[in-house]
């Protein structure tokens, strides 16, 4: 995972036409429940702090963390008032219980190979947002392999030992590197994140599919450049989003918890 995001491509993941779906859906989901600014908020494994960045200019005090230096030192570099930044685990975090109003885990658990890790770093999201505050959770869709990564992306044409490992990923969820310092990563069902949320003492308030379908992005580019287009395809994902069949066509799923009473 390292040799992954030392490349330094995640800064931009978010720019292109694909990532701009994400990200525009991310947001809308995340303010449906975000307590009104100034609020202080935890983004851990922010990256290189696109949401730390957009909630620090809502007003919002950030506490940003995540495993790489790099990402630490790209968001350092904005010197933003708001945001404090530093390397962490979000299985070990350094802030104090019960001590921010909101927790965004987007990223730490699309590594996490090993469950009790999982639960350890949801565990830690529950131990230090404030009571009835919302803890935002995304993971890679157990189908994103497939359905993004070999029917979108055509990923075999690189690296032909990625379709006969796909049925294994499937099975377990683990994903091996399948391109050249490619990550190590996990992809949930839909059903297995709500357990796991459960067994970290969160309470599952919502779970939605971000993106919608991943085939409908293969025309992304002009669809981005076309207001009427974007906003359909807005609406598409939007529509689908809590169908229970179509959840993990999704290649993101969000969930969206609060700690458990008691
Ligand atoms: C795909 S990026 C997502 C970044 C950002 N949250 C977003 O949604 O665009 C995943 C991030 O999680 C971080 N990460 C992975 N495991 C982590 C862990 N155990 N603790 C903290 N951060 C972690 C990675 O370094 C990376 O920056």
């Amino acid at each position: 995972m390292r040799a992954y995001y030392e490349q330094g491509k995640e800064r931009d993941r978010l720019a292109g036409p694909k990532g701009a779906l994400e990200l525009e859906r991310t947001k809308e989901i995340l303010q449906r429940r975000m307590p009104p600014a100034p609020a202080a908020v935890a983004d851990i494994g922010g990256g290189p702090g696109r949401y730390a960045l957009w909630l620090a200019g809502l007003g919002y005090t950030v506490h940003h963390r995540d495993l790489m230096d790099l990402h630490v030192d790209q968001l350092r570099a904005f010197a933003h008032p708001s945001i404090q930044t530093a390397a962490g685990d979000a299985r070990h975090l350094d802030l104090s219980d019960s001590s921010v109003d909101a927790v965004l885990l987007l990223g730490p658990l699309y590594h996490l190979t090993e469950r009790p890790d999982r639960i350890q770093a949801l565990a830690e999201a529950r131990r230090i947002v404030r009571a009835d505050g919302p803890v935002f959770v995304a993971a890679i869709s157990r189908w994103a392999p497939r359905l993004d990564g070999v029917l979108q992306e055509r990923l075999y044409e690189d690296n032909p030992d990625f379709l006969p490992l796909l049925p294994e990923v499937e099975r377990t969820g683990k994903l091996p590197p399948v391109v050249p310092n490619g990550f190590v990563g996990y992809t949930h069902r839909p059903g297995d994140l709500a357990d796991e949320l459960s067994e970290a003492g969160l309470q599952l308030d919502d779970l939605v599919g971000v993106e919608g379908l991943p085939l409908a992005a293969t025309d992304m580019l002009s669809r981005s450049g076309d207001t009427t287009a974007w906003n359909v395809l807005l609406d598409a994902a939007r529509a689908v989003e809590r169908v229970p069949e179509l959840l993990g066509l999704s290649p993101h799923l969000l969930a969206t918890a609060t700690a458990t009473p008691g």
